[in-house]
């Protein structure tokens, strides 16, 4: 009998504070910088971001997506047996105790529940997905919570204009169930650490200092060429290793990063525009949490349907790529 993992419910959650392209234009203003609503849609899609207040953290926006994820799945907290979190934006630097771990403790779960974060950035939450995945399939585990949660606000220098438009905090959460019937059919992951310096955060806690820039670098021109060249490779490796054609993909979800890319991925697969969820519009890009929100807002909004395929496909950091199969 094969077992597969499951998606048995999801949730998402966003800050309150929402702020369009203008309101960017009007704060990068007070700083001496120079932006557009304009410019900003045009070459990414996005329209707005939200952002968390200070003083709440990757691990309560996570919490606040896992509960919901939870109560859809119809199960309680303590059913789950391991959380993984998906975050490059940890509540603690260094990355400890583990966003997981906190979360874990925020949901009131007792024990037999182990917690770790993963660390791959924009693909971290199919990198948690694949993991997830394994640990059901090999019987450790029974029902898994998969949150990605960022809070890239915290990261980003608002006085490189490329970078600070683009990025926006936000949680979601699936639970991944054991069960007999399918859930996800494929994954595949990739890395090359070759190409870690065109995205990166290079500081880093040095006794007491910081060694190097607290923000996120990104070379924008290079990572674009490299996402429109991995994403629709990446996907059709995942389709190719169970037989499928995009044709039977029902949605395409990837990376919520930048809809030009989204856009060429989509078309080089053969996927109409009207079969891909987009959020980037009004989530910007939240790292490890785009695709978990992408999904509930579809799952939510009625669109994603059970029974249907879903393939997920992401570039990050590291750099790393990779695509979850689903069905849901
Ligand atoms: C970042 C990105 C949107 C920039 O778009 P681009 O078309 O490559 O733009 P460029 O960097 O060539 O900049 C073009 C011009 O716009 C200017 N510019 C850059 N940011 C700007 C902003 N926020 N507002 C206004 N002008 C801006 C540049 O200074 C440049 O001006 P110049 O021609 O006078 O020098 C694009 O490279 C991109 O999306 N990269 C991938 C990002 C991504 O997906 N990252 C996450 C992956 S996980």
């Amino acid at each position: 009998m094969t077992i597969y993992g499951k998606i048995i419910g999801t949730g998402s959650y966003l800050p309150p504070k929402r702020l369009t392209n203008d309101d960017m234009a009007q704060m990068l203003a007070g700083l001496g910088v120079e932006t557009s609503d304009d410019w900003i849609k045009t070459r990414s899609g996005i329209e707005a971001r939200h952002y968390a207040d200070d003083g709440v953290y990757s691990s309560d926006l996570g919490a606040k997506a896992a509960e919901k994820a939870i109560e859809a799945a119809g199960i309680g907290a303590n059913d789950i047996d391991m959380i993984i979190c998906a975050t490059t934006t940890p509540d603690n630097f260094g990355g400890f105790p583990s966003t997981a771990c906190v979360i874990q403790h925020k949901l009131g779960i007792k024990s037999n529940c182990a917690a770790m974060d993963v660390s791959a950035v924009c693909c971290g939450f199919l990198y948690a997905m694949s993991t997830a995945d394994s640990f059901i399939r090999s019987g450790m585990c029974k029902r898994i919570l998969i949150v990605g949660a960022e809070t890239y606000s915290r990261i980003i220098d608002y006085k490189d204009r490329t970078t600070c438009v683009l990025f926006g905090d936000g949680a979601g959460a699936v639970v991944l169930a054991a069960s007999e019937e399918p859930g996800i059919l494929a994954t595949v992951l990739h890395a090359d650490g070759g190409m870690g310096d065109i995205l990166n955060l290079p500081g880093r806690p040095n006794k007491g200092a910081i060694e190097g820039s607290p923000y996120v670098h990104m070379d924008g021109k290079a990572v674009f060429k490299q996402a429109v060249s991995w994403m629709d490779r990446v996907a059709l490796e995942a389709l190719e290793k169970i037989g499928m054609t995009t044709s039977e993909v029902d949605w395409l979800v990837p990376h919520q990063a930048n809809l030009r890319i989204m856009r060429s991925s989509a078309k080089k697969l053969g996927i109409p525009d009207e079969r891909v969820i987009v959020t980037v519009n009004e989530h910007g890009n939240t790292s490890g949490a785009s695709i978990p929100l992408a999904i509930d807002t579809g799952i939510r909004d009625g669109r994603i349907k059970p029974g249907q395929n879903i393939l997920m496909v992401a570039i990050g950091g590291g750099l790393t790529w990779g695509a979850v199969l689903v069905k849901i």
